[in-house]
This record gives C-alpha cells, structure tokens and sequence, in this order.
C-alpha cells in the first residue's frame, strides 16, 4: 500500500473503533472519531451545565463549517454551501423549486439509490417526463449523455453507486450538461469525504451529500452546495426566519428570499451534528483529500487485487483504480451475501449485505491488517 497517512498510535487515538472492529461499512454509517466525540461531549457538557450561553460561538462554529464546506466542494465561497437535514432534502429542494414545464424531461439513472429516483418520479404528475436510464457497463456515460435533448432540463447522478461502487466521470457528464444547457444534479454522499470533488470544475449545478458516511459525522445533516446562477432558478418552497443573514432581525418585510444558499435553510439546525461535522471535516482538511482519496482508494485496491483472481468470488464493483471510491462489493459461488456478512461479523469484521452483495467499504484510516485478515476469510469461504 502506498499511502499510509498515520502512525498505528495515531490512528488509535484518531480512530478508537479500530481497537475493537474492522468498520467496513462507512458507505452505511461510519464510526465517529475523537475530534467529533470530543466536540460534541462539550456541547452536551454545555447545555447541561450553562444552557445555550454558548450560543454565540456555535454560531461561529456553524459558519465555520460552510467555509469548510465550501472547501471540500472545491470552492472557497461559504455563500454556495446550505445545511440541510439530509441528502434526500436537498435533492427534493432541487426537484420542487425548478419551475417545470409539461413536456419538459430529467434523466436519472435506473436502480440508483432511491432518494435519487423518487424525486424525480414524482414529477411525472406534472407532466414531465422522467427518464431512468439504464447504464452500459463499459460506457456509463454515454448512456446518459445519449438520453439527453432539447426537453431535458436535468440530470441527476449519484457519483458513486451505493451498490456497485461505480464512480462516474463527473466531469465528462458536467461538460455534456452544459454544452446542452441542462441543468447537473450530483448526490455526492458516496463520494464526500472519501474523493475529492471540485463541484464547479466539474459542471455541477447542484452537489448533495450526507454527513454520516464518508463524512465520519453524526447523522441528521448534509451538505447542499448550488452554483448560484442555477441556486437562483429554485424557488424557495419552504422559506423561514432562519434563510437572513441576519435572522435575528425579526421584524422584517423583505419580499425577496436572499441569494445566498442560506435559502434553502428556513429554521433552527441540528447544533449538535453542525459541531460533530465542523470538526470531520477540519480533520478530512488538515489530512488533505487529496491524501485522504489516495489513501483510500490504496485500500480498495488491496481487497480488489486480492480477490479478484480467486475462483469462487465474483467482483461487482469495477476493476480499475479510476471508477472506484470507497465500495467494493461482490458475490461468493454457493454462499449468501447474508452467510458472508455473518461469518465476517463473527470476527467484528462489520460490512453490509446490499442486493446479492456483500459490500466492503473500508476508510482512509482502515489498518492493513484489517484487509488482510477480511481477505483470508473470504478466500475461505470461497474455497468452503
Ligand atoms: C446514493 C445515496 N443517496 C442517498 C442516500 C440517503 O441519504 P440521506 O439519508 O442523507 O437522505 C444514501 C444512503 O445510503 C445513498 O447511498
């Protein structure tokens, strides 16, 4: 392995879960480290001990967390960057503000997530035609790229499939997008905190991702960055005291929602998960995600390398370094992806059954030794 960014005692300290569990499911919900336990102890302390008269520097630390934000979206403007509840909320606040038109189409791509198709879905009662595109195997985006045309008002993809692992070329897609004038749509969770992502290089027009995967932060949060010119296509459906600059100005008769992303946020944020996320996402930074990225991807390889050659496992997830992320998922010959998963959490291997899959996905900071021994008993049950 290439890229090993920490010391075992680091990575101890860092990451306590390794002392116990191989985590092999951070594409499911990852184990908090201990800058996130830490900050969100003292929040907790806090409010129990003086209430909210720490209010001004959760302020702060909220504010802090869209410059940071931005940061890992590629940019350094913190007025791109919303807090909203969830991945699905942004993509529905994308979804609902667009002022569609009958006739008009989106294309998505079929057996993706489905936070990522039922938005989309929904708007066929309004006469728009959604397109679930199926991907070819050895050019995903051409598929996609193919289904656009003078209706298509956007396309929304997962930049990797929660399944398979597929990553796609954002870049390639954002260029198609734009060159047709449709309108970019990303649901990054699987990629957020994992790769980096350069949402305006890219071409995006609008980038979601949650906070409990990749992120390494509680769950209850996401990161909705929006380029302004396409921000200001939606309309605000949900608006709300909290989307000001100046929210405590509450005598107000503004006719306008502000252009900042702070629109699509309408009241009081999950505090505690703000300052459990500002803190991932300072240590994604100071890692690098350039290190935290190659890092990873050091990993995927190792367990893609070592099982894709052995007879009786069948990879799913693609060969080559440049189409992964964080997953790598595959079936066994004659063994249930339910058994898999059940022998491997005997050994507090902790992984995920997803269709007929059984997925791995490993983080940056997963030991070597873990792989190693993850390897050894899939060959086993191979050859069982
Ligand atoms: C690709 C993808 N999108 C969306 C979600 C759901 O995200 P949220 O619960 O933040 O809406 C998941 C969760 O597994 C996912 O894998």
């Amino acid at each position: 392995m290439n890229s090993q960014p920490f010391t075992s005692a680091d990575l101890a300290a860092e990451f306590p879960v390794i002392e116990r569990h191989s985590w092999l499911n951070h594409a499911a919900i990852s184990p908090w480290p201990t800058a996130v336990s830490r900050a969100m102890s003292s929040y907790v302390r806090a409010n129990a001990e003086r209430g909210p008269l720490d209010y001004g520097s959760w302020l702060q630390l909220e504010q802090s967390l869209r410059e940071k934000a931005a940061a890992l979206f590629g940019s350094d403007r913190a007025d791109d960057v919303a807090l909203v509840a969830n991945t699905s909320t942004g993509l529905n606040r994308v979804a609902r503000g667009l002022d569609w038109q009958h006739g008009d189409s989106v294309v998505f791509v079929e057996g993706d997530f489905p936070s990522n198709c039922l938005p989309w879905q929904r708007l066929a009662s309004m006469g728009v035609n959604a397109r679930a595109v199926r991907l070819d195997p050895h050019d995903p985006e051409r598929s996609l790229i193919a289904a656009l045309g003078p209706s298509t008002r956007l396309l929304a993809v997962s930049s990797v499939h929660y399944e398979s692992g597929l990553r796609l070329d954002l870049a390639r897609l954002g260029e198609a997008c734009s060159r047709q004038g449709v309108l970019f749509c990303i649901d990054a969770i699987q990629q957020l905190g994992a790769l980096p992502l350069d949402a305006p290089a890219v071409g995006a027009d609008f980038v979601v991702a949650g906070s409990h995967k990749w992120l390494l932060a509680p769950e209850g949060l996401a990161l909705f960055w929006s380029r302004p010119e396409a921000r200001a296509l939606l309309e605000v459906v949900d608006p709300g005291w909290r989307m000001y600059p100046d929210p405590f100005a509450f005598e107000r008769d503004d006719a306008e929602a502000p252009a900042a992303a702070r629109r699509f946020e309408p009241g009081t944020l999950n505090t505690a998960g703000i300052l459990g996320l500002e803190a991932a996402v300072s240590l994604l930074l100071d890692h690098g995600m350039e290190v935290v990225g190659e890092a990873l991807l050091d990993r995927t390889d190792m367990l893609t390398n070592a099982l894709e050659s052995v007879p009786g496992i069948w990879l799913v997830s693609p060969l080559q370094r440049a189409r992964r992320a964080g997953i790598v998922s595959l079936v066994l010959d004659g063994v249930s992806a339910e058994a898999a998963l059940a022998r491997l959490t005997l050994n507090n291997i902790h992984a995920a059954v997803r269709g007929k899959c059984l997925r791995l996905s490993p983080h940056f900071y997963t030991p070597q030794e873990q792989l190693e021994q993850t390897i050894v008993l899939l060959r086993e049950l191979a050859n069982a």
